[in-house]
């Protein structure tokens, strides 16, 4: 879960505090069932940070994902009570920056992830990753069926990292309208553009419509951009979604969607293709 998802830190505080005892094992243990991750947007336009960074140290996420810039402010607090940091990458520049910073797992974010997206393939860039890291990594990008998790593990990679497969359930605040527009695309609806927040993002043909694009004008910016999500933080009216939108074909609780995916996955280390 993204800390920018609280709209305040009061709620993030509240959330977490909720997550954490409903989540807890009824011996007392402070460990969660399941462990369960927490997403910080490390970039300077997140004024929140320093507040996030003591909801951290306070409610003690096993795992904390550092996203979109350096991880370094957040190791030594996660560390601290013997939690997990991974970094969403999506070079191998920024790879080895992380893993010389000290964090425990990567998120290798790869071509086709909805929101902002990687651009690599992620055979390479697992192999790349590879040479100097043999700690946990998570692949992003594209994973809508259990038997990508298999290939992920055949492939050498720990773990998958999912994102478009859970807008269309009942427990997201995606509008209605946006979860439609998810079930009726595919593949080919899906566009990377910098028009959203100056950096590569993927988002569905009706919204490059939204805003005046289509996909020769896609990209707007004549240099490199900097990441500013400013002018989207306000507009519920841009969709994102990655390559596997196709695959999303009717809405489903993320309970089904989590059970089918274990099936899936089962059943394709049984058969090897299933
Ligand atoms: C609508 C949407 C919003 C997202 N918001 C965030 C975010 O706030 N922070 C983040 O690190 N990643 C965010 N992501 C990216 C996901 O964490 C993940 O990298 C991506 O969804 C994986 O690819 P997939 O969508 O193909 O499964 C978002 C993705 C989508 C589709």
């Amino acid at each position: 879960m993204p800390t920018l998802n609280a709209r305040t830190p009061e709620q993030l505080d509240d959330w977490l505090a909720q997550v954490r005892s409903e989540l807890s094992l009824p011996s007392g243990s402070p460990w969660p069932v399941a462990p369960y991750a927490l997403n910080v947007l490390m970039h300077q336009s997140n004024v929140r940070l320093p507040h996030d960074l003591e909801a951290i140290r306070k409610h003690q996420p096993p795992i904390v994902i550092a996203s979109v810039g350096r991880p370094d402010a957040v190791i030594d607090i996660v560390h601290a009570y013997g939690g997990l940091v991974f970094s969403d990458v999506g070079s191998l520049k920024h790879a080895k920056r992380a893993t010389d910073a000290g964090v425990d797992g990567l998120v290798l974010l790869c071509a086709g992830a909805g929101g902002q997206t990687g651009r690599l393939n992620p055979f390479a860039f697992l192999e790349a990753t590879r040479r100097f890291f043999d700690g946990l990594v998570a692949i992003a990008g594209g994973i809508s069926h259990g038997r990508h998790l298999a290939a992920l593990k055949t492939m050498g990679a720990d773990l998958g990292y999912s994102g478009t497969s859970f807008i269309a359930t009942p427990e997201s605040f995606a509008s209605e309208d946006y979860k439609k527009v998810i079930l009726g695309s595919g593949i080919d609806d899906v566009w990377d553009t910098d028009a959203i927040s100056g950096i590569p993002a993927n988002v569905l043909r009706a919204t490059l419509t939204t805003l005046g694009l289509d996909p020769e004008t896609r990209w707007v910016r004549a240099t490199k951009g900097d990441y500013d999500w400013s002018s989207i933080r306000w507009r519920p009216d841009l969709y994102s979604a990655g390559h596997g939108v196709g695959d999303v074909r009717a809405e489903e609780s993320c309970a089904a969607i989590i059970e089918r995916f274990s099936e899936q996955y089962r059943a394709s280390r049984l058969t090897g293709n299933t």
